[in-house]
C-alpha cells in the first residue's frame, strides 16, 4: 500500500486543516482541535457541519519509519476487528478511505495523514478507578486476542523488531547509559542500580520467544488502559490505537495491560512510595480477561502471566529511563524530568509487585 499524494504540498497556513480536508471531502470543517492525551501521534478530532466528527492522526514517523507496512497491518486488523467485534459485543475503529482506495496521505515532511471514524460517547482512562472498569478492559484484551486466535499473524508486517525484547531494552539502555550528559547519569544513579539489579532476573519472558516456548500470536502490542475506549456507564467498547499490532507474545500484552490498569497510581506519580500494584484491580482484569480468553492460552502462557506484569512494568520503566539518559527524544514530556518520574513510578510499582508475586499467582491459578 503506498500514499498516493508524496508530493502533496500543503500552502495554506494550517496543515492540520489543510489534511483534514482530504478526509472530509466535500464536507465543511466547522472546527478542528486537539485530542486525548497520547503520547505518541498527533490526533485531532474534526467537526464537520453535518453533525458527524472523525478523528484525524499525524502518525509519528520518528517512531514508525515504515509507515507503509504499518498501515497496511492496521488495515487488515481493523478490517477482521470490524467482521468479529458485533458478535463479541464490541465495536473496532474504523479508517476513512481517501482516493485510490488507500487510507493515508503525505510526506515525510508534513508528516503522514490518517483519519478514522469518531466513536460516539466514548471516554479514555489513564487509570483504573474501580474494579468494573478493570474488568471490563481485561474481558475486551481477551476478546481482542480470541478474535485473532485464527489469524495467520505472519500476514502482518513486524514493523518494530523485537519490540518488547528486554534483553534489546537493556542493550539501548548500556548505550544510552555510555553517551549521557554526566548531569543525568547523577540524578538518575538510583534507577540505573535498580536497573542493573533486577535486570538479569527479568529476562524470563525473552527466554520464552526467544525458545519458541509460546506460540507467536496477533497481539496489540500497547493495550494500557488507556487505549480502551469506554461508553458512558464503564462498559468497554473496544481496543483503540493499533499501530503496534504485529506478530508477538499475548504476555506482553496482558503484563503491560495491566502495569495501567491495576495500579495504585499514575504512570508518573512523582511520590513513588504511592506506587504499586492494586490486587483488587489485578483480580478484576484477571476475570475479565479470563473470561474471553481462558480457552485459547496454552499452560506455558497461563503460568508467566503474573511475572509478565512486572517484566513489562519493568521493561516500560526501562524506556522511560533510556529516554531520559538520550535527552527526551522519544516520548512527548510536559515538564524536566517528566520521563525521570515516570521511570521511578514504574520502578516502585515493579519492586511492588515483585513482593505481592504469589499472591498474583494464586489469582492467576483460580482463574485459569
Ligand atoms: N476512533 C476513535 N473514536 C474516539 N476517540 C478516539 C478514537 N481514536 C482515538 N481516540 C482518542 O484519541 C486518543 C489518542 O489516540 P491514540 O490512537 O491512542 O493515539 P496515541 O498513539 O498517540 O496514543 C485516544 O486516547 C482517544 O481518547
Ligand atoms: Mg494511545
Amino acid at each position: 500500500m503506498s500514499s498516493p499524494i508524496h508530493d502533496i504540498y500543503a500552502p495554506t497556513l494550517n496543515p492540520v486543516r489543510f489534511f483534514a480536508q482530504i478526509f472530509a471531502k466535500e464536507s465543511e470543517i466547522l472546527h478542528i482541535k486537539p485530542f486525548g492525551s497520547g503520547h505518541i501521534n498527533d490526533t485531532f478530532v474534526a467537526s464537520l457541519s453535518n453533525g458527524s466528527r472523525f478523528i484525524l492522526q499525524r502518525i509519528n514517523h520518528q517512531v514508525f519509519t515504515k509507515v507503509d507496512q504499518l498501515m497496511a497491518n492496521i488495515i487488515l486488523a481493523s478490517k477482521h476487528l470490524s467482521a468479529h467485534s458485533k458478535n463479541l459485543g464490541y465495536q473496532s475503529v474504523e479508517f476513512i478511505p481517501i482516493p485510490e482506495n488507500t487510507f493515508y496521505v503525505g510526506n515525510s515532511e508534513q508528516g503522514y495523514w490518517r483519519a478514522m471514524h469518531f466513536i460516539q460517547n466514548s471516554v479514555t482512562f489513564d487509570k483504573a478507578h474501580d474494579p468494573n472498569l478493570a474488568f471490563e478492559a481485561g474481558k475486551a484484551l481477551g476478546a481482542f486476542h480470541a478474535m485473532f486466535a485464527h489469524f495467520d499473524a505472519s500476514q502482518l508486517h513486524n514493523t518494530l523488531p523485537h519490540f518488547h525484547h528486554l534483553g534489546r531494552r537493556i542493550n539501548s539502555f548500556e548505550l544510552a547509559l555510555e553517551k549521557a550528559e554526566t548531569k543525568r547519569v547523577k540524578s538518575a544513579s538510583k534507577l540505573i542500580d535498580f536497573a542493573r539489579s533486577h535486570q538479569e532476573q527479568l529476562q524470563c519472558i525473552d527466554h520464552l520467544t526467544d525458545h519458541n516456548l509460546v506460540p507467536v500470536r496477533v497481539v496489540h502490542n500497547d493495550p494500557k488502559l488507556n487505549n480502551v475506549l469506554f461508553n458512558q456507564t464503564g462498559k468497554a467498547l473496544g481496543l483503540i490505537d493499533l499501530d503496534t499490532v504485529m506478530p508477538g507474545c499475548l504476555l506482553h500484552d496482558f503484563g503491560d495491560a495491566i502495569r495501567t490498569s491495576a495500579s495504585l497510581a499514575a504512570e508518573d506519580e512523582p511520590n513513588e512510595n504511592l506506587c504499586g500494584i492494586n490486587l483488587q484491580l489485578f483480580e478484576a482484569y484477571t476475570r475479565g480477561y479470563g473470561e474471553t480468553a481462558r480457552q485459547m492460552l496454552t499452560s506455558a502462557e497461563k503460568i508467566n502471566l503474573p511475572v509478565a506484569t512486572i517484566v513489562m512494568t519493568f521493561t516500560i520503566g526501562l524506556r522511560f529511563l533510556t529516554d531520559y539518559l538520550n535527552g527526551d527524544i522519544y516520548y512527548k514530556t510536559h515538564y524536566p524530568g517528566h520521563n525521570l518520574v515516570r521511570a521511578q513510578a514504574q520502578f516502585a510499582q515493579a519492586a511492588d509487585m515483585l513482593n505481592k508475586l504469589s499472591v498474583m499467582q494464586a489469582i492467576i491459578k483460580h482463574y485459569f
